[in-house]
């Protein structure tokens, strides 16, 4: 049967192998990437594949892609979120975001939360959310916490409450992680019974980690990523197997192809996606 898989940043990295992967099989693939550079190349390499530009920082441009979406493709069974960029400094979007904020956070949520619909009418739906799920949080278990899987949680909660568009002190390594933890918090909130939700931590895989960084940095992770990064052709197979047959439970973590703990703390949870509903709404930050 055929399926319907969305990958944002579905051009390049983990992304662009999902998709290849996938129409390759013979199931419709939508890509969506900034660049029309990108989506070339992408077409070139995978012609059955569907190319969407869309600038995803832009929260306008994020609603227009669902609005698209829905009407193309009433039935979606995977949605996968892999659109993502490193900000070595802190760049604000047109619409006053924080970068990092705006594509890892916002735009995720407002995908998943767009697309609930076309992914409630596929079989086995399933969202895939590549992140760095399990680098922080609140703690294992207990009372008031939602969690999944094995293994170790981090420790410190990552948001940052006061300054979640990280005005002062802009730290890029912050921003992402705090970008991990609004995925886990946002996984915790979605609450589908049919759509599993998954948070996959790839944790370090071949796929132009250098590109951001300036000299001598730059050498350096190009090196620790020949020495020590998964190739993508080997860290995507665990991923498809997950689209393949989604896990049983609403939410699942996992890092490199093994579950682990995911606790949050369900106050928290509430707190943070009533922020992110409210900006979405709003527009503002
Ligand atoms: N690679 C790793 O070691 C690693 C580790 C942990 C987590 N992850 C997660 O895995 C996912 C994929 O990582 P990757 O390394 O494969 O990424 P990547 O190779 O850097 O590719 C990023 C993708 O995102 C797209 N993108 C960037 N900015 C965009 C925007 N504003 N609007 C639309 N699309 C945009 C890019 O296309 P354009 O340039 O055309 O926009 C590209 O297709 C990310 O979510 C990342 O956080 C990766």
């Amino acid at each position: 049967m055929t399926r319907t898989i969305v990958i944002t940043g579905g051009t390049n990295g983990i992304g662009r192998a999902l998709a290849r992967h996938y129409a390759q099989r013979g199931d419709q693939v939508v890509a969506v990437g900034s660049s029309e550079d990108g989506g070339r190349r992408l077409r070139e390499e995978v012609p059955g594949v569907r190319f969407i530009r869309a600038d995803l920082s832009s929260l306008r441009q994020s609603s227009d892609l669902v609005e698209r979406l829905r009407t193309e493709h009433p039935v979606v069974d995977a949605l996968v979120l892999a659109a993502f960029r490193f900000n070595p400094t802190r760049v604000e979007t047109e619409e006053g975001f924080e970068h990092t904020f705006a594509l890892y956070v916002l735009n995720r949520w407002l995908l998943a939360e767009g697309l609930r619909g076309p992914l409630e009418k596929a079989a086995a739906p399933v969202i895939i959310n590549l992140c760095g799920a399990g680098q922080g949080g609140a703690g294992k278990g207990g009372p008031g916490k939602r969690g999944a899987g094995k293994g170790g949680a981090g420790k410190g909660g990552l948001i940052r409450w006061d300054d979640l568009q990280f005005k002062d002190r802009y730290r890029a390594v912050a921003a992402t992680m705090q970008g991990a933890r609004a995925s886990e918090l946002l996984g915790a909130a979605y609450a589908s019974e049919r759509t599993k939700y998954v948070l996959y931590n790839p944790v370090f895989v071949a796929t132009g980690l250098h590109e951001p960084f300036g000299q001598p940095l730059r050498s350096l992770v190009r090196v620790a990523s020949a020495v020590f990064a998964q190739p993508v052709a080997k860290a995507v197979r665990p991923i498809a197997a997950l689209i393949d047959q989604p896990p049983a439970e609403p939410l699942t973590a996992w890092k490199k192809g093994k579950i682990i703990d995911l606790a949050v703390d369900l106050n928290e949870v509430r707190r943070f996606e009533e922020t992110i509903r409210a900006m979405a709404q709003s527009g503002l930050p």
